[in-house]
């Protein structure tokens, strides 16, 4: 069986972005690929590679890992695990890192952007971050892995890394792929059209939607959008940045393409628009809140994350007797 995976940090309350950008597009996969087995986990140990509060990251896990199955993920045709508790990713993520080298982790965009924001405390796992992601993803075998733009690069390290582990100690993993989605691949900062939507972790971001928060803060948020000084609905991602995002949200959730959305706006402003989207988001993030909160508290949720990694685990396990072997590690 064929295996699809991919997964989220527990850093902050996801949002907007990350449902359009990565957990709609996960579900659309699932619908479509119905020979693939999904495995979907929460990258706690990658929450640790910056400061984080103890108590803060244990709801933020809980809440990921509700989040996944609200979106309208098959919990039947779901593997839904901690990184955590399968312990087979840091086995694999210290392999990974004796045969990876300096220079490359020096070269990750997302490393360099983190070190450039935060000039003190970086710690040397998230220098190393890349290490675990290809663990993450070669002990599986995954041949596909669904990710938003911002993670191609480390795509790429983990293939790299698959094919020189292959190449000097014998075929042992399956190269992945990425799959990157073109339409919400990237939703932007509805203040900052021009600077992607991100977690600031400051719930009066009005750039930002957090999917657990108020719908009528949401509503409110879009109606506020940054725009421009035009009143015609049309795609120009230069030009007129503020629209083309909102047209983009509106499109990755109604399924209707840019020309159909001009269309439909001919002869209306903007606030027309901007009320239609604030609803229809409205509606979308509402249905998922709704499935969030009869799971989050129930014994589902936890017998669900049992057997995810009972299966996580046999697959880990059965990867990892074959590594050490081939790397020479241990007796047998
Ligand atoms: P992060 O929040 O950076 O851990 O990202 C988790 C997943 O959501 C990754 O696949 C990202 O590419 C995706 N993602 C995060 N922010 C956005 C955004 N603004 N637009 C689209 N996808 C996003
Ligand atoms: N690095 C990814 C991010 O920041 C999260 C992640 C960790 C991941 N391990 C993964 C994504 C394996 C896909 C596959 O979003």
């Amino acid at each position: 069986m064929n295996i699809v995976l991919s997964g989220i940090k527990p850093t902050g309350v996801p949002t907007l972005g990350n449902y359009l950008g990565a957990l709609k597009n996960f579900v659309k996969l699932q619908n479509e690929m119905t020979d693939y087995e999904f495995f979907m986990f929460v990258a706690d140990m990658h929450a640790i590679t910056i400061p984080e509060d103890p108590k803060t990251l244990r709801t933020n896990i809980k809440n990921l890992a509700a989040i996944y199955l609200a979106s309208g993920l098959d919990k039947d045709r779901l593997t839904l695990f901690l990184q955590s508790e399968v312990h087979e990713h840091l086995e694999l993520g210290y392999i990974m890192q004796s045969i990876t080298y300096m220079g490359e982790l020096e070269r990750m965009t997302q490393y360099k952007d983190k070190v450039a924001k935060q000039v003190t405390g970086v710690t040397s796992a998230l220098f190393t971050y890349p290490a675990l992601m290809a663990a993450d993803i070669l002990l599986y075998d995954a041949k596909y892995v669904p990710v938003g733009e911002d993670q191609k690069q480390h795509l790429e390290i983990t293939r790299d890394l698959g094919n020189r582990f292959n190449n000097r100690f014998g075929n042992t993993f399956q190269i992945p792929e990425a799959l990157v989605t073109k339409v919400g691949a990237k939703i932007m900062d509805l203040q900052d059209p021009t600077k992607k939507m991100s977690k600031s972790g400051d719930p009066l971001d009005k750039g930002c939607i957090y999917l657990l928060e108020p719908l009528n803060i949401i509503k409110k948020k879009i109606k506020s959008a940054v725009t421009d000084s035009e009143t015609r609905v049309y795609y120009d991602k230069e030009k007129k940045p503020g629209i083309s995002n909102l047209m983009t949200i509106y499109s990755v959730i109604t399924g209707l393409n840019y020309d159909e959305i001009e269309k439909k706006y001919e002869g209306k402003g903007y606030g027309d628009f901007k009320g239609d989207l604030a609803e229809i988001v409205a509606t979308e993030i509402g249905g998922l809140q709704e499935r969030f909160n009869a799971i989050i508290n129930s014994k589902e949720l936890d017998e669900i994350l049992d057997q995810g990694r009972e299966r996580a685990e046999i697959l880990a396990r059965k990867k990892m007797l074959k590594v050490y072997h081939k790397v020479g590690l241990g007796r047998f």
